[in-house]
């Protein structure tokens, strides 16, 4: 089959209606909205009622992407949830959400890459439309971080949020072949498995009353280590690719980064010399929804009017694994 140009045809952002605040949390553990918002840029996260898990997050996301399309979901033809919270361990969320969707002709599979997970999701999903084998993927970004969060750890607990986007790939039409997806770079790295992770609940560490207990099955982080590794390679993944395709700045209409701190984005902005006005940024309202918040910024970027048809845009991320990477896409609608 001939290799085909992928495009992003649909975008849809779910987060669920309950919101915590800053001065929610500081009746919670020891902080202060202040605090929080000079160090993360975070004022409120979305949190998920108890009866939503990652499927509902996910399934809300990808009806709204179909419906913006006016795509049946029987035309899609494969499924790509990326999270780190999924509904169980197995099966995979992905089909969870095709048996909801109704996506009677779809394959598909969770992809685990953390706060990189829609980046790589994104490139994954571009791979299956370019080999011409598939024509409608979807690619879903889903966490219920607020699930695996330790409410006791002011370090961590001011930081997550739940969330969720989804984007449609799709083929690019004779005669578009300039728009959709440029190019991508990642790379992982396990030397930083240690400093942001889940302990316990996998088979390395089985769940026990001792691991409930220590407080095992919540995320455990170094934050400054995660920090200094996150602002080094958001910019030397951002800088690689730029260079590779022999692209500056000035090309750029829009970096759409991870948003885990607005700290990291700000150093990551600076670095590469790229002007306030060409960073999108909406951590203040969601915090952190590790694999929802690229397409939760796109949602943010198109409401705001700053994307329109054939802008270059470069998403990045860094999260844990260490996993990073960043790709270039010309806009397409
Ligand atoms: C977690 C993070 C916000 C902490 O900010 P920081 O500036 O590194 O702060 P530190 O960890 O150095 O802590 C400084 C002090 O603030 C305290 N502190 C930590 N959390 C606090 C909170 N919520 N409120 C008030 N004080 C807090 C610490 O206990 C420490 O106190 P001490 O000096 O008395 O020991 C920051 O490290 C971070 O964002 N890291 C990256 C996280 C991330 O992006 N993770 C996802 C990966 S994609």
């Amino acid at each position: 089959m001939p290799l085909r140009q992928p495009k992003i045809t649909a975008l849809g952002c779910y987060t669920p209606p309950g919101v915590l605040t800053n001065f929610d949390l500081e009746k919670m553990v020891k902080t202060n909205n202040d605090w929080i918002l000079e160090r993360t840029g975070i004022a409120e996260r979305h949190i998920a009622p108890p009866e939503m898990a990652t499927s509902d997050l996910a399934f809300e996301a990808a009806r709204a992407a179909l419906a913006q399309r006016g795509m049946d979901a029987a035309d899609v033809d494969a499924i790509l949830v990326c999270t780190v919270t999924p509904d169980m361990l197995f099966p995979a969320t992905a089909c969870l959400v095709q048996e909801r969707l109704g996506a009677s002709r779809a394959w598909g599979f969770d992809l685990i890459a953390a706060c990189s997970g829609f980046l790589y999701g994104l490139n994954t999903g571009a791979a299956l439309v370019a080999s011409g084998h598939h024509k409608n993927v979807l690619v879903i970004g889903a966490d219920t971080m607020s699930r695996i969060i330790d409410y006791t750890d002011r370090s961590t607990c001011i930081l997550f949020g739940d969330g969720a986007g989804a984007m449609l790939i799709e083929p690019a039409e004779d005669g578009e072949e300039g728009l959709g997806f440029v190019d991508f770079v990642g790379q992982i790295d396990g030397s930083g498995a240690e400093f942001l992770k889940m302990p316990a609940g996998g088979s390395r560490v089985p769940a026990s009353i001792a691991t409930v207990e220590g407080r095992m099955h919540y995320v455990h982080q170094e934050g400054q280590q995660v920090f200094k590794y996150a602002v080094r390679k958001m910019f030397d993944m951002c800088d690689g690719l730029l260079r590779r395709n022999g692209l500056t700045i000035d090309d750029l209409a829009l970096l759409i980064p991870h948003q885990a701190n607005r700290r990291i984005i700000d150093a990551t902005a600076e670095r590469l010399g790229l002007p306030a006005g060409k960073v999108v940024i909406n951590i203040e309202r969601y915090g952190n929804t590790t694999a929802g918040t690229i397409p939760l910024a796109t949602g943010t970027a198109l409401e705001e009017g700053r994307l329109k048809k054939g802008d270059l845009i470069i998403y990045a991320a860094v999260g844990a694994g260490y996993t990073a990477g960043a790709s270039l896409w010309r806009w397409a609608y």
